[in-house]
């Protein structure tokens, strides 16, 4: 297969968007590229001649070619030194209300949202929140609200948790089921699952915290800004937005609108 010309990447995108409503024009050129290159290989599609008619046609095809774009690589507590700083400069702001909102945007398999819930249950603040977590993959979301992981992963998971300032051990929180664990349903209780399209979907209410972490470094600089004008617009005054290691505000459409809490941590504080 030779490697793809621009025009060729646009024709791809145009007829995604065209037929699904899947925008991904705004996304970072060489990624996105890679990505169509990887599915043709999978496939074993030679030309974009024949990669269109089953784009636009098989809705089996499509879904597994969203799959393939959407990166769902996570983990529970992810980057440890984020979580303690949510624990010991976050929490204490959302304490001061009575009840809470926190908007989990590019969820994927809710590794992100459960490490939420327990901190928030460790604060003994859990009863006052709702997470909202979302994503635009569905088969990531069907996963996320089983809440059940491989127990392999949960090695991972024990060392993040404990380095994130966890009081008691991880196993609290789950139980083992053969090779899997299963998140308890108390944590569950707390989390709203929704289908959410970063590149075109709205405002769909006034959060006190939200976490984007890891995907606009895929946006170019355009779609990174409508990203954040929307969380900008979901956010109270004095609600705070968390973004992944390699995302920051700096240069961006809204950047005068926040004040920083953390460069390092990627937390910012939206001022009105
Ligand atoms: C690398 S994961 C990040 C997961 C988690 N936030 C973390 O940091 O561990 C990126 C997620 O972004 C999602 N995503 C990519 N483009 C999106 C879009 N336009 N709208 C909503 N979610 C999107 C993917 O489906 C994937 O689940």
């Amino acid at each position: 297969m030779k490697a793809m010309q621009a025009f060729e990447v646009e024709l791809v995108l145009q007829a995604i968007e065209h037929r699904w409503g899947y925008d991904f024009r705004g996304y970072a050129r060489t990624s996105i590229t890679r990505r169509i290159e990887n599915v043709m290989r999978r496939h074993q599609i030679c030309h974009v001649s024949e990669l269109i008619p089953r784009v636009l046609h098989e809705p089996v095809f499509f879904d597994d070619m969203v799959s393939d774009f959407s990166i769902t690589v996570t983990q529970m507590f992810r980057d440890p030194p984020v979580w303690k700083k949510l624990l010991l400069e976050v929490l204490p702001l959302l304490e001061t209300y009575p009840f809470f909102k926190i908007w989990h945007a590019a969820c994927a398999t809710g590794e992100e949202v459960y490490s939420m819930a327990i901190l928030l249950q460790e604060a003994g603040l859990l009863e006052r929140a709702t997470l909202y977590a979302t994503d635009f993959n569905d088969t990531a979301l069907a996963y996320a609200r089983s809440g059940r992981y491989p127990k392999e992963n949960m090695v991972q998971a024990e060392e993040n948790y404990l380095a994130a300032g966890g009081v008691h051990t991880l196993d609290n929180y789950y139980y083992a089921q053969g090779n899997s664990v299963e998140m308890h349903q108390y944590l569950k209780n707390h989390i709203v699952w929704a289908n959410h399209n970063l590149t075109c979907d709205h405002s769909f209410g006034e959060m006190n915290l939200i976490l984007c972490r890891n995907v606009l470094i895929y946006f170019t600089q355009p779609l990174q800004n409508r990203a954040l004008e929307l969380f900008a617009q979901s956010l109270s005054g004095g609600g705070v937005l968390c973004l992944g290691s390699r995302e920051s505000l700096s240069f961006s459409s809204v950047a005068s609108r926040f004040s920083v809490i953390s460069s390092g941590k990627r937390l910012y504080k939206y001022k009105n």
